[in-house]
C-alpha cells in the first residue's frame, strides 16, 4: 500500500484535506493525524472491522484497549452507560485536553476498541486537525498512538511514516505536536478516581477539581500495575540508561561502556561536559520540563535512526510534565542508576 502524506495547517485545517481524510474513515479505513500529545492512528470506533486494521498495522496485543476520540461531549451520548457525576466538572475543565477519562462502554462501541473489558477511556482533543477530523468523519474515532507497538509514540509526521509507511494510506502532516507525551488516563468507574497513566493533567490538577483521587503505584523500575501498561513500551531500539543524579554518575555511565556507540540525551547547560560521548542530545534547559517532553520521543528515535548502542538520558526533575516525563523514560529503560 502507498502511505500519502499530507501537509494540513494545524490552526486552521484546510475543508479539502479533512474531506480527504475523513472520506476514509467513513469507508472503514485507517488514517493518521495530529493531536496536541502525539499523532493518532485513527478508525471508526463504531465499526470492528474498521478497528481491526489499527491493531493489524501496528502490531498492537488485542488485550490493550483504544482510546476514542470526541469532538462534542454530546457524542457521548450512546456510547457510554452514564456519565459519572466527578467527570462532569473535570470535562468542563480539561476538554478538550490530554485527559483521558474512562467510563463504562454501551454495547455500541465492539469489544474490539476495549479489548474485551466493560470500560472505554474517551477523550476530546485540543487540536483543530482532530477535532475537525472527527467531526466531518460524523463518529467517534478509535486511536492509539500511531507508532509500531512498544516503540516510542510518534510526535511527528516522519516518525508515523518510519514506523507505519506501507500500512496505512494516509498521514495528516500537522507539525510536531505541543505537549509531546500521552494524555492522562483516569479511571472514573470506581469510587475513588485512580490514575492509570500519567500526563500533562496531573494528580493535583485533578485533585484540586474533585478531590482526592488514587495513582497505580509505580513499582521498581518503573513498571505500573494496570490494563495495557503491562506492555512493553517506549522503548528504543538501543538500550536506554536512565541516570538519576547529575553529571559525575553520568560520566561514569558513558565510562563503562567505552567503545560502544554511547549518546547522550542531557540539558542545554550540560551538553558540553560529555565530550567521551558519541553525541549530546538535548532535550531543553534545565527546569524547562514541557519542552523536554515536547523532544525526548523525538530524541529517541533520532539516536536510533543515527545507530545509538546505549542511550544514556539524564533524568528531568518531577516539577510538573516531568513527572510523567520520568514514568516514560523509566518505562522505556533497560536499566535506572
Ligand atoms: O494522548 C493520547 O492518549 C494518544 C492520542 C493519540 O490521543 N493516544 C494514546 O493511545 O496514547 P494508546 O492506545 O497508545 O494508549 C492508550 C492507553 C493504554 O495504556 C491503554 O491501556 C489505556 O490507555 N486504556 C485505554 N482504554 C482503557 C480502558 N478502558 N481502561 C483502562 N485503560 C485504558
Ligand atoms: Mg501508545
Amino acid at each position: 500500500m502507498k502511505t500519502e502524506v499530507v501537509k494540513i495547517n494545524s490552526r486552521k485545517p484546510e475543508k479539502k484535506v479533512i474531506q480527504k481524510a475523513a472520506r476514509i474513515i467513513k469507508n472503514g479505513g485507517v488514517v493518521a493525524f495530529p493531536t496536541e500529545t502525539v499523532y493518532g492512528l485513527g478508525a471508526n470506533a463504531l465499526s470492528a472491522r474498521a478497528v481491526k486494521k489499527i491493531f493489524k498495522s501496528k502490531g498492537r496485543p488485542s488485550d490493550n484497549p483504544l482510546i476514542v476520540h470526541i469532538s462534542d461531549a454530546l457524542m457521548l451520548a450512546g456510547i457510554v452507560k452514564e456519565i459519572p457525576e466527578k467527570a462532569i466538572p473535570l470535562m468542563k475543565k480539561f476538554w478538550p485536553g490530554p485527559l483521558t477519562l474512562v467510563m463504562k462502554k454501551t454495547k455500541k462501541i465492539p469489544d474490539i476498541v476495549t479489548a474485551g473489558g466493560d470500560t472505554i477511556g474517551i477523550r476530546m482533543p485540543a487540536h483543530p486537525v482532530a477535532l475537525d477530523l472527527i467531526r466531518v468523519s460524523a463518529v467517534p474515532i478509535a486511536a492509539p498512538s500511531a507508532n509500531i507497538s512498544t516503540r516510542p509514540s510518534s510526535t511527528e509526521a516522519k516518525h508515523v511514516l518510519d514506523d507505519l509507511g506501507g500500512n496505512i494510506p494516509l498521514i495528516l502532516n500537522g507539525g510536531k505536536t505541543s505537549v509531546g507525551i500521552e494524555s492522562t488516563v483516569l479511571d472514573i468507574t470506581s469510587r475513588t478516581p485512580t490514575i492509570l497513566r500519567k500526563g500533562k493533567v496531573s494528580k493535583k490538577d485533578i485533585e484540586m477539581i474533585i478531590g482526592p483521587i488514587a495513582e497505580h503505584a509505580v513499582k521498581k523500575r518503573g513498571k505500573v500495575k494496570s490494563p495495557g501498561q503491562k506492555h512493553k513500551h517506549y522503548a528504543p531500539i538501543a538500550d536506554l540508561i536512565l541516570v538519576h543524579g547529575g553529571t559525575k554518575k553520568t560520566k561514569e555511565v558513558i565510562k563503562k561502556y567505552d567503545g560502544k556507540q554511547v549518546f547522550v540525551i542531557t540539558f542545554f547547560e550540560r551538553k558540553k561536559d560529555y565530550r567521551d560521548a558519541k553525541k549530546t542530545l538535548v532535550l531543553g534547559k534545565i527546569g524547562d520540563e514541557s519542552t523536554a517532553a515536547k523532544n525526548l520521543f523525538s530524541l529517541l528515535r533520532e539516536c536510533d535512526r543515527s545507530g545509538a548502542d546505549i542511550i544514556v538520558v539524564e533524568a528531568p526533575s518531577r516539577r510538573g510534565i516531568g513527572d510523567a516525563l520520568l514514568d516514560r523514560i523509566s518505562r522505556g529503560a533497560k536499566t535506572v542508576v
